[in-house]
This record gives C-alpha cells, structure tokens and sequence, in this order.
C-alpha cells in the first residue's frame, strides 16, 4: 500500500483489509459500481440490491455498455472526467443522482467508479405535485374567469368556443384601460361587445361616446373629433363646439368603422392616442384627455396598409389587444340560442309564443348568413310578423333568403351569346319543373321530356344539389 493510505490502525482494527472495506462499502446508503476498462461490471454493493432490486451476482462480470450503454459511468471512463447530477437509467426505468469519476493506475484509466441512488419516486413525486399545481392555476384560472366576467357580459349571448374565448379575453381587458381593437364582419356584434367592454371597465360610470367614422363626412370629421372654438369657421356655432375626445374625457370613446377613417384623420387621431391631447379646429392651445379606446372595423386592415389606405403606425396603436368576432358561419352552434332570444323578444311583444319547425331550425343551420347576427335578428323578426300562427315555418322567412328557384335571370356579359343563353333557359327550366312538382325529380324529367340520365347530368352541371331534393312543400310553394 501507498503512502497515501490514511487510516490508522488501532488494537481494535489491527489491520485495513479487504473484508472491513467491502463491509464499509456494502453499509453505505447510495450504490457503489465499479467498472473496469472495458465496461465489465467488477464490483457492486449490497446497496446494488436495495437501490435497483437487481441482485449482484446478475451483473458481476457483464458489461455495461451493453446493458446500459448511455451509462454516465461510460462517458466518465471514455472522457476521464468525473460527472455529477441526476439521470435516466433505460433498462430499469428508474431515475438516479450521483457522481461518476475514473480510475486511474499512474496515468492510465483502468476503470471508473459510481456512486448513486434511486429517486425514481423522488421524481414522480414532484411531477405529480407540478401537475397538480398546473392543474390547480388551471382551476383558478377558470374560477377567477366565471367570477370576475362582469355582468355584461353574462348577458352576451354564445356558447361557441371561440366567443367564450374572446369574452374571457374581453373581460380581462374590459378590467383595464387598454386599447382594444374588435375585428369581425358586418353584424357580427362588434358594436355590442364593445358596450359590454365599457360596461364591465371601471369607466362605466363615465360617458361611452361612439363615432362612427364612416358616417360622418370628410369636411366635418375633424370638428366632429376635435371640436372647434368660436368663429373656428363660416357657420361654426357661437361659442364653439366640443368634439367627441372631449366629450369621452374621463370615459371611454369607441371608434366604430375605424378601417373607413381618411389617412388624414388617421394622423390626427393617432397623435390623440400617442400623447393624450390635441388642439380644436381654430384654436391654437393643446387640449388634455383621459380616454379609453375601443375602435372597431369590418375592414382587413393589414390588406389596407399593404395598399397605403390604413397608417401602420395607428395599428399597431390601436392592436395591443384585438378581440375577434367569428361570422355566424362559423358558429353554427350559437344560432339557435340566438334565434330563439330574438324570438322571445317578439313573442313578448306580439304577446304570441313561437316555436320554430324542424325545417326552419335546419335551413337556419344550413344558410351561410353574410349579414351575421343582424341578418339573423331580422329575419325572425320578418317571420315572427308574417306567421299567423305559432310555429314558424320555411315560408314565412323572408323570400330572398330562400333558395327558390324563381330567382331572377342572370344577364349574360354578351346578351348574343347563344350557348350561355340556351344554358340560363335549361337551368331555368329544371328549376321551374322541380318547384312546379314539389321537387318530385321522375316528375320533373317527365314533364322536361329527357331521360333520368341526361336530366342527372344537368343536375350536376347546374349545381342543383341535393339540397333542392330533401326541401319540403312549403318552400316551393309560389
Ligand atoms: N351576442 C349577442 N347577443 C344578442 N344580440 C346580439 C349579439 N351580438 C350582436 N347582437 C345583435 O346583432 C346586431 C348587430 O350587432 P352589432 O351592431 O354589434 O354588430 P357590428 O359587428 O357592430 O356590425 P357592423 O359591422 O354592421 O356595425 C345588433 O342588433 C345586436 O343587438
Ligand atoms: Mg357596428
């Protein structure tokens, strides 16, 4: 032995052998490996037993590399530098943490050592306790969502899951004083999230003043805005005007129709919402502002800025946080409530109930609505006037939203052109027979004196689809 053995001997332990330091190895908590310079496994501790429910003598003699060739233990031997920290041991799906060091003859390694232990159930433990926090700040969150969506906007009708995700978000900013942006088609109700916004911020108690920026003309968008002061011009009113800004002060101001707003105006308004104040039309000292913005637009305004209509300095103004609405295309599932809503209001007034038949539910899920919520909100309301009785039923929908087949001739581009003609008379035609024997098709072919085949194949040239086949009497009726 070298001199650079420490222990000392005593009476009591007269000599270091080798039986008193495996003894000491095979006490120790953590498990002790050794490998030699080929990887084979040439010692391993009691600990071994314990810690990966492996016995000893199954491993003695086997290499590593091929049991475990990602082995720490191997890297440390290749590398000849010591390794610490936590791993992943493949062939017994276990977690360990430890160190690895080499072992070294002079300057030759002959081998290298591991110490470590199993926590496997340490790791899964804390994965556990992560995935309950995660599931806990899930529930919270959801929690707090429910409690703190104010009361506005409780009352906005949707289930789809893409308007509870904007009314979750809605809600948040409504809490806020942040500019938001609401983008969304013609009627899809960008006007009243707008309101359910300003009535769930802590403004409501302050004006909510509207402008709508594309009804307003050119000449008198600016005084609209800004106001003006006495004598600003030829028949400004005495004493001056106060502009919509001002009016907002303390409030919140909704920008409708922003997408229709001149580039010159845009201008104005974007130095109103960069420093908070501007000058009225004919005065020359700066007016001070506390507003919150909401603007709205059924426009693309990214398409807009490629084409030089919209300043891209006033979106990214206005696009901190853009809320948007879906067409009613898109949420199908939100019709019915809707409709019904609109029908109650009506069944009120009219002091009537109604109810809708299975044609009407399924022709209102089918048709593609462009005007949105306002189309839908008219239509019932036309229905609700036009039916006598309590069910409603397809005829009483307005006509133009039907697909009747007495729509009116398209005129062709080139009223000679022969071809484009005698095919608007054929479609005509099958239409007109179709509608005449209630969609019964042998009928129809008869009536038209062509075969099944042919009258199938002007069918498909024609796109009257299916739809056509499955509709009920009354929608034919004329
Ligand atoms: N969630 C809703 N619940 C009940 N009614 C709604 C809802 N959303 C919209 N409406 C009704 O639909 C109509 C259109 O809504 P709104 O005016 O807000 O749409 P818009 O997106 O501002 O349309 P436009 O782009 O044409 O100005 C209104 O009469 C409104 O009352
Ligand atoms: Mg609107």
């Amino acid at each position: 032995m070298s001199e650079a053995i420490r222990p000392i001997t005593t009476p009591v332990i007269p000599e270091w052998n080798r039986e008193l330091l495996f003894k000491i190895l095979d006490n120790i908590n953590d498990v002790v490996l050794v490998i030699d310079r080929d990887t084979t496994i040439v010692y391993a501790n009691d600990a071994y037993l314990r810690h990966l429910g492996v016995p000893v003598k199954k491993v003695l003699g086997r290499r590593l590399d091929k049991i475990e060739p990602g082995s720490p233990t191997i890297t440390c031997l290749k590398t000849g530098r010591p390794r610490q920290g936590t791993g992943y041991v493949e062939s017994l799906n276990i977690h360990v943490v430890g160190n690895s060091f080499p072992l070294y003859n002079g300057q030759e390694i002959i081998g290298a050592v591991s110490i470590f232990k199993n926590i496997t159930e340490i790791v899964e433990l804390s994965r556990k306790l992560k995935q309950t926090q995660g599931v806990a700040d899930y529930l919270k969150e959801q929690l707090e969502q429910r409690e703190n969506i104010p009361a506005s906007f409780k009352e906005y009708i949707g289930q789809n899951p893409r308007i509870k995700e904007t009314l979750a978000l809605a809600a948040k900013v409504a809490r806020t004083d942040s500019t938001v942006l609401i983008l969304g088609e013609s009627g899809v109700g960008k006007e009243v999230l707008a309101r359910a916004i300003y009535n769930g911020s802590k403004r409501k108690d302050k004006p909510f003043i509207k402008v709508n920026c594309a009804a307003i003309p050119e000449n008198l968008i600016e005084s609209e805005l800004f106001g003006y002061e006495d004598g600003a011009f030829t028949g400004a009113k005495k004493g001056g005007k106060l502009g919509k800004f001002e009016l907002a002060h303390g409030g919140t101001i909704f920008l409708d129709e922003i997408g229709d707003m001149s580039t010159t105006t845009q201008a104005k308004v974007l130095r109103v919402l960069q420093e908070k104040e501007f000058e009225r039309v004919g005065g020359t000292k700066s007016v001070r502002v506390d507003i919150r913005v909401i603007a709205a637009t059924n426009r693309n305004l990214e398409a807009m800025i490629k084409k030089g209509d919209f300043r891209r300095d006033l979106y990214y103004r206005l696009n901190i946080v853009p809320l948007r609405l879906p067409p009613m295309r898109e949420r199908k599932d939100d019709i019915l409530k809707l409709a019904y809503t609109f029908l109650n209001k009506h069944s009120k007034e009219l002091e009537r109930e109604f109810t809708l038949s299975p044609q009407v539910v399924k022709f209102l899920h089918e048709y593609d609505w462009p005007g949105n919520i306002r189309e839908l909100q008219n239509v019932i309301e036309h229905a609700s006037i036009v039916c006598s009785g309590s069910v409603i039923e397809l005829h009483h929908l307005p006509k133009h939203i039907l697909p009747l087949p007495d729509e009116e001739p398209e005129i062709p581009e080139n009223p000679y052109d022969l071809k484009e003609i005698i095919s608007q008379v054929e479609k005509d035609l099958i239409l007109s027979a179709l509608s005449n024997y209630n969609n019964n098709r042998t009928k129809s072919m008869e009536a038209l004196g062509i075969s099944r085949r042919a009258f199938y194949e002007k069918l498909r040239k024609y796109g009257i689809d299916d739809k056509n086949q499955e509709q009920p009497q009354n929608m034919t009726t004329k």
